[in-house]
């Protein structure tokens, strides 16, 4: 990203629009009148046709006024237009207080949203706007990828500490974003990577499309960001098991996306399909995973954009079918099934069964332990090769485990 870049760019359209507008009737070409007198002065020397030629005047005055006449009709409808549109988007509230209408289409700002809280746009809007991609394939910027954190929560973020440690230093390769309960304020320092990320939200009831809501407006924000390349959705009891630098490379250079996509005959899994679904999603099409996703940005943008499945699962995904649980990968399988290595990049345990994973606190983290989730003797396949690096991120932690992993993170995590 180069500033001065920008800046210039944006103070040219400024001066392009004051140009216009100091040009008085809209900036239509001077009408010929100053040459018509002259032509005519020089032919009445001549002395000849002498009418014919005031007549061919007074006939071009007439049609060059006439002309003006319809520019400044023109443009000051335009302008009324314009005014009409502004009225009814709500004009300038959306780049609030960052120097009004002008700035809404200026590059800058374009490229830059700003911090998440700088829109009230409906999820109508929001969602609208997230889904535009460009087509030009080159940016006219020096874009450096960046992926996207997505904080999943009620409130509190526990592992703040450990996440600030992660980030540190790597400005610039990462953005957050926090979706907390409506009424829930989060309370950083200034220098926290958390600080203004929280986006607007919505309530969310656990186990309802609420929450694919909140996903997709995580997702939106994000992707109001173009240098956001990767979104990884985390919770308030996840953390990251490698440091940044490993986990930035394995995302970025990824030819997939890590969205757990499988179906089994169980009744928590094939059991939850509604036959209602078909034809849209069929029986066989019918898939669950893990809601803690990592996608890239062409994916994220679908997602968004999508009305269609949305509508199905809103419908006919009712407890105990959980949309949260089978939306994402129902629609990946069906839409984009070869760019999903169908696995998930954040680790956790349900070997003890029953509806809840596992949680651990200060007593369960080990050294040995986080190595066991770094390297735990399976084997999974990265842009087509079998690696042991299969997980990047781990859940579910209580609070108490901060300062073992803080411990830990100058040493084993290496952050
Ligand atoms: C935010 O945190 C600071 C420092 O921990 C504290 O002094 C302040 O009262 C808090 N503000 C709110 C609104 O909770
Ligand atoms: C993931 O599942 C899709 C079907 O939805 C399949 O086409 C694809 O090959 C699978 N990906 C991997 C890496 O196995
Ligand atoms: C590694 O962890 C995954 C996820 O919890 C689990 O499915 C798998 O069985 C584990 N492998 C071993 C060898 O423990
Ligand atoms: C941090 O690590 C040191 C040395 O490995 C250990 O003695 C200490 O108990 C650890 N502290 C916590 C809070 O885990």
């Amino acid at each position: 990203m180069k500033p001065g870049t920008l800046k210039s760019r944006r103070s040219n359209v400024g001066d392009e629009e004051e140009a216009a507008s100091s040009g008085g009737s809209g900036g239509f070409p001077p009408t010929p009148r100053k040459d018509g007198w002259w032509l005519s002065g020089l032919l009445l020397k001549a002395g000849a046709a002498v009418l014919i030629l005031v007549a061919g005047v007074m006939i071009g005055l007439a049609a060059s006024a006439s002309v003006s006449r319809y520019y400044v009709e023109a443009s000051s409808k335009l302008q009324a237009g314009e005014e009409a549109v502004r009225k009814q988007v709500g004009g300038p509230r959306c780049g609030d207080g960052d120097g009004g209408e002008g700035e809404a289409l200026s590059f800058h700002g374009f490229v830059q949203p700003g911090p998440p809280w700088g829109h009230r746009m409906t999820d109508e809007e929001l969602f609208w706007r997230a889904s535009m991609a460009p087509r030009v394939e080159e940016y006219p910027y020096q874009r450096v990828p960046k992926v996207a954190f997505l904080f999943l929560t009620r409130g509190p973020l526990p592992f703040a500490p450990l996440w600030e440690r992660f980030f540190r230093g790597h400005e610039g390769l990462y953005s957050v974003y926090v979706h907390a309960l409506p009424e829930y304020r989060l309370n950083v320092s200034s220098a926290s990577a958390f600080h203004g990320r929280q986006i607007p939200s919505g309530d969310v009831s656990w186990g309802s499309i609420t929450l694919v809501d909140a996903e997709k407006r995580l997702l939106a924000n994000a992707l109001l960001d173009f240098s956001n390349e990767r979104f990884v959705l985390v919770s308030e009891s996840c953390v990251p098991v490698f440091n940044f630098p490993t986990v930035y490379e394995y995302l970025v250079n990824s030819a997939q996306s890590y969205v757990e996509s499988y179906n089994i005959d169980v009744p928590q899994c094939a059991g939850r399909y509604n036959p209602r679904m078909a034809p849209d999603v069929l029986e066989e099409q019918w898939r669950k995973g893990s809601e803690w996703f990592e996608m890239s940005r062409d994916l994220a943008a679908d997602i968004v954009a999508d009305r269609r499945y949305y509508t199905i699962f809103r419908k006919h995904c009712t407890p105990s079918c959980y949309p949260d649980e089978h939306y994402i990968p129902t629609y990946l399988h069906l839409r984009h099934g070869a760019r999903n290595a169908n696995r998930t990049v954040t680790w956790v345990d349900w070997s003890r069964g029953g509806p809840h994973p596992a949680r651990f606190g200060k007593a369960s983290v080990t050294p040995e332990f986080v190595k066991a989730i770094r390297n735990n003797g399976t084997l999974c396949t990265y842009n087509g090769k079998p690696t042991t690096v299969c997980y990047l991120f781990a859940r579910k932690f209580a609070p108490s485990a901060l300062a073992p992993l803080l411990n830990l993170s100058t040493t084993l995590l290496a952050f």
